[in-house]
C-alpha cells in the first residue's frame, strides 16, 4: 500500500466543498452567537490565534503505529481517498471549526493512557485500557464511503472491530434500547472545548447515539486506525465509530464512553439544530437539508481543484441491503 507523509493544510475546506455549504452550516452556528466573524475568514489571523494555545509547546508530527489486520477484499472496487486528504481534511470541532485545524492543533493529543468504560444496561460492564483497544479482538479493514452532512465523501480504509462484538462482551439485558457515545472532555488538550470561538459554541463533551439493533449491525465499526496503522488524533485516536450509512456527524470521536441506555439520548447536532440534524440522519438523498441538497456530493479523490468528482448520493450510502430492513417500518421523511 502506498504510504504518503500528510502534508498539512494541502486541501483548502474550499476545494472539496461548495461555499455556499460550509458557509451555511457555520452560519447556523454564528447566527446562534457562537461563531465571531473571524471564524468565518479562513484567514491566517484565525489560524494564529488558534495556534496560540500551543505556544509554549510547538506541536510535534504525532507517532502512529503500525497494525496488525486482515484486509478488506474491497469487492465494490472503491477508489481510496488518498491519506494525505482523509488525515487533513477533518471535521473535530473541539480542535477547531475549519477543515484543516484539527490536523494542525491536535498533534500533541495524548492516547496513552486512555479508558473507555461500557456500561450502563448490561450485566458485565467493562473499561478497557489503551492496549486492549488494538489487542482484544481481531482487527480488519473496512473500505467504507463516508458521506458528510455537507455534501463532501471520502473513501477510507478504516481498521477495527464490530461495535457488535464490543457489545455482546458486556452481555446488554433487556432494557438497553439505545447506545450513548462520549467523547473525551478535556479543555487543557481540545481547545475547542474551551474557546468558544475555535470549537464552534458546541456543548462539550460531544455525544451521539444509535437504537440497539442499529448498533448490532455488523457494518458498525469501532476503528482504531486507518491506511494500515493506528488513528491520527484528528481522525478520532485511539477510538472512534464508523456508521457508514449514516451522515458522518454520527460518527463520534476519541470515545471514552459507551452506555446501553432505556431512553433515546440527546445527541450533539440534533440538539445544536433539531429541525435540521436528526437523530437518525440516515443518508437519503431525497431528503434535503433544509438548507441545501443531499441530491449529490462531492467525492474527495486524488484529483485536483476541478476534478470532475460530483456524483450522485445514494440511499444509505450505497448500504441499503444491509441496513435498509432496520427502518422498514419508519417514515424516514419524518425520522431524518
Ligand atoms: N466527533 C467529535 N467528537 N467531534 C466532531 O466535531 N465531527 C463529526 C464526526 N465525529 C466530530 C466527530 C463529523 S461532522 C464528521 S463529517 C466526521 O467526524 C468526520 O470524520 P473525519 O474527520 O475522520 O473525516
Amino acid at each position: 500500500m502506498l504510504i504518503k507523509t500528510p502534508k498539512l493544510s494541502d486541501l483548502k475546506e474550499s476545494d472539496v466543498t461548495p461555499e455556499s455549504v460550509y458557509m451555511n452550516r457555520r452560519d447556523l452556528l454564528k447566527g446562534m452567537g457562537f461563531l465571531g466573524a473571524g471564524a468565518l475568514l479562513a484567514g491566517a489571523s484565525n489560524k494564529a490565534n488558534a495556534l496560540d494555545w500551543f505556544s509554549k509547546d510547538e506541536p510535534t508530527k504525532f507517532k502512529t503505529t503500525p497494525l496488525n489486520y486482515t484486509p478488506d477484499a474491497n469487492t465494490d472496487n472503491l477508489i481510496l481517498t488518498p491519506e494525505s486528504k482523509v488525515t487533513t481534511h477533518n471535521n473535530f470541532y473541539e480542535f477547531g471549526a475549519q477543515k484543516h485545524q484539527p490536523a494542525e492543533l491536535s498533534q500533541n493529543f495524548k492516547v496513552n493512557p486512555w479508558q473507555l468504560t461500557i456500561s450502563g444496561e448490561c450485566d458485565n460492564p467493562i473499561t478497557l485500557d489503551y492496549d486492549d483497544l488494538t489487542t482484544m479482538f481481531a482487527l480488519e479493514e473496512r473500505i467504507y464511503r463516508l458521506r458528510c452532512v455537507e455534501a463532501w465523501s471520502m473513501v477510507v480504509p478504516w481498521i477495527g472491530f464490530s461495535l457488535a462484538d464490543l457489545l455482546k462482551r458486556v452481555a446488554p439485558n433487556s432494557s438497553a434500547k439505545y447506545v450513548f457515545f462520549e467523547t473525551l472532555h478535556d479543555p487543557q488538550q481540545m481547545p475547542g472545548q474551551e474557546n468558544r470561538r475555535l470549537g464552534g459554541g458546541i456543548a462539550y463533551p460531544y455525544v451521539e447515539g444509535l437504537r440497539i439493533d442499529e448498533a448490532m449491525n455488523p457494518l458498525a465499526l469501532m476503528s482504531v486506525g486507518l491506511y494500515g496503522k493506528t488513528l491520527p488524533p484528528q481522525n478520532g485516536a485511539p477510538i472512534r465509530l464508523v456508521v457508514p450509512w449514516k451522515y458522518g456527524f454520527k460518527s463520534i470521536k476519541s470515545i471514552v464512553s459507551i452506555k446501553l441506555v432505556r431512553e433515546q439520548p440527546q445527541t450533539t447536532w440534533h440538539k445544536l439544530a433539531p429541525s435540521e440534524y436528526g437523530f437518525y440522519a440516515n443518508v437519503n438523498p431525497k431528503h434535503d437539508h433544509p438548507r441545501w441538497s443531499q441530491a449529490s456530493e462531492r467525492r474527495i479523490t486524488s484529483g485536483g481543484l476541478f476534478a470532475r468528482n460530483r456524483i450522485e448520493t445514494l440511499a444509505f450510502n450505497g448500504y441499503g441491503e444491509q441496513v435498509a430492513h432496520l427502518y422498514k417500518a419508519m417514515d424516514l421523511r419524518k425520522y431524518y
